[in-house]
């Protein structure tokens, strides 16, 4: 049975995907740039209110209504209970607007600062017919990844595990209003650091944009200087005065990102948990906004991480299968301590996407990175998709289900030569490592860099013993305990059918040379499963 869904958001994107059959409607496709834009011009014709009840909601709705065109409300909870509420207007005019009418009030004997944020007392109690009717509004009142019980729960009633990855999907990824906070989050720190840096703006890049964040994921953003392009007018005598932005030398890039961290810590309304990692290999300042409920990563100019997002958020387009992909295969490798909080020696999402993505060129279902670009060249039609369908036309079309996907995923890199191969998305296909690095992901964007090159052997042994585990499961497992078995899989217990010994054998031979004795293939057991 074809299940047809439909999602359309208030952005105005809408993206039909018929389940069980490979067809995407090209024509909702939209590139990311443009949904930076417009998500970036929302944020600009946004403003944040908090108020005390929930019940004043209707009654701030119709008095900012007398001053602005109002086109969204969006309310939410923060996590230490405050209550606020988003609200998109028709214009920045409208922004505008409401901050001529706004007030200050505070007391003199302390020093205050404006923000951008509001507050709303009406002066009267209000009438019972004035207050909210509840079910008017979706109510946000959390930010935190949805209850694992709950999700099981669910999982058991969905009788087929392709229905169960969609189930995931839509269960986790992150809604409409987070993505509206998250870039007025972006929004509010570009109003500050702009008062310093004219041309300077915050941006947010990573899972907050590609299409594969999850509720709770953290906000990365980064500085990008926006030189304005109109230099056909001919005025060459009257130019703007610019000086270099210390952003490609280290060390000023460390001095530079310890002065944004100051002002962030002592201006900005909201922030909290300020800390500055400045000798991280990507020195970042990590900071919490409490008003927006956001985690956030602020690193300088990084332009191939946004062409990363680009690419990402371009590959989760084209084929309704790679969302809920991704996300199960996250959530499975969250569940088994495969991935982490914090970076380390493990692999990251980012990388773990990279894996499934590469998989999906190796059965055709997504192009490589160098065909998008031929497509785009010779059509030179970069916004549209007729590319790939050109590109879809001229490969076979596989229509596998996302089940068999999944455990086909599984069963490819269990039998992967780590040992002497690397994935090269660019090119679509594997290639010989350039180094000893146990798993080697070349940089899509910068072939001479590994990508993955944190990851160490054990990590690796680990994550192909849980592969190998997962199609195991798959295996053995009738179709509506399978998931719910993949994302609570105790790595303790055994699992029927599986010969522990015979695998550590295969994975010892493929990644150490002459591993013949016991005590090494104990060694790497324990690696697999501690
Ligand atoms: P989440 O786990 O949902 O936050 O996914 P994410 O894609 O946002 O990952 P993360 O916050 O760890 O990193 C943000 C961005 O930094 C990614 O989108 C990449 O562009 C980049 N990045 C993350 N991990 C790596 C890595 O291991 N190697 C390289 N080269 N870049 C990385
Ligand atoms: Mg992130």
């Amino acid at each position: 049975m074809a299940l047809v869904r439909r999602v359309n958001n208030s952005f105005g994107f809408v993206l039909n995907t018929i389940h069980c059959k490979c067809i995407v409607n090209i024509k909702g496709l939209k590139r990311e740039s443009d949904i930076m834009r417009y998500s970036n011009l929302a944020a600009k014709k946004s403003v944040i209110i908090k108020i005390s009840e929930v019940g004043h909601i209707e009654h701030l709705k119709k008095f900012c209504e007398y001053y602005a065109k109002i086109v969204n409300v969006f309310p939410y909870n923060t996590i230490d209970n405050n209550r606020f509420v988003l609200m998109e207007c028709s214009s920045q005019k409208d922004v505008e607007a409401l901050r001529n009418i706004a007030v200050c009030k505070a007391d003199p004997e302390y020093a205050h600062s404006v923000t951008p944020f509001f507050l709303y007392k009406p002066r009267v109690k209000l009438s019972n017919q004035n207050t909210l009717n509840k079910d008017s509004y979706e109510y946000h009142s959390n930010f935190v990844t949805p209850n694992l019980n709950k999700i099981n729960q669910s999982l058991k009633k969905i009788q087929s595990v392709s229905n169960q990855m969609i189930f995931l999907y839509d269960t986790l990824r992150i809604t409409e209003l987070n993505i509206r906070l998250r870039f007025y989050t972006a929004t509010q720190i570009s109003y500050y650091l702009s008062q310093l840096f004219v041309n300077l703006s915050v941006v947010p890049f990573g899972s907050s944009v590609n299409g594969f964040g999850q509720i709770g994921c953290d906000l990365d953003l980064l500085c990008k200087t926006n030189i304005p392009s109109n230099d056909t007018s001919g005025w060459k005598k009257f130019l703007f005065l610019t000086q270099i932005v210390p952003f490609t030398d280290r060390v000023e890039q460390k001095h530079f990102l310890d002065v944004i961290g100051t002002i962030i810590k002592t201006c900005m309304p909201g922030v909290t948990d300020v800390k500055k990692i400045l000798e991280a290999r990507v020195p970042i300042i990590k900071f919490r906004n409490l008003n927006t409920n956001m985690q956030c990563d602020l690193c300088s100019t990084n332009m191939t991480a946004l062409h990363m997002s680009e690419l990402l958020y371009l590959y989760g387009q084209l084929d309704w299968r790679v969302k809920p992909l991704v996300f199960t295969i996250r959530k499975w490798a969250r569940s088994m301590n495969l991935t982490k909080e914090n970076p380390g020696q493990w692999i990251t999402n980012f990388s773990l996407t990279l894996l499934i993505l590469f998989y999906l060129q190796t059965k055709h279902i997504l192009p490589s990175l160098s065909s998008i670009k031929i497509f785009r060249d010779k059509s030179n039609t970069i916004d549209n998709f007729d590319w790939f369908l050109k590109w879809k036309n001229s490969v076979s079309n596989n229509d596998e289900s996302l089940s068999k996907l999944l455990f086909e995923f599984f069963e490819y890199y269990c039998f992967f030569d780590f040992k002497t191969h690397a994935l090269c998305l660019r090119d679509g296909i594997t290639k010989l490592k350039k180094d000893a690095s146990p798993l080697y992901i070349y940089n899509p964007f910068n072939p001479s860099l590994n990508v993955s090159k944190n990851v160490t052997l054990s990590e690796l042994l680990r994550l192909v013993g849980h592969f190998q585990r997962a199609s195991q499961i798959m295996l053995n497992s009738t179709e509506q305990d399978t998931l719910v078995k993949l994302i609570n899989f105790d790595s303790n217990s055994t699992i029927n059918g599986f010969n522990r010994k015979n695998k550590l054998e295969l994975i010892s031979e493929k990644f150490i040379p002459n591993v013949t004795n016991t005590n090494n293939l104990q060694k790497i057991e324990k690696n697999i499963i501690k």
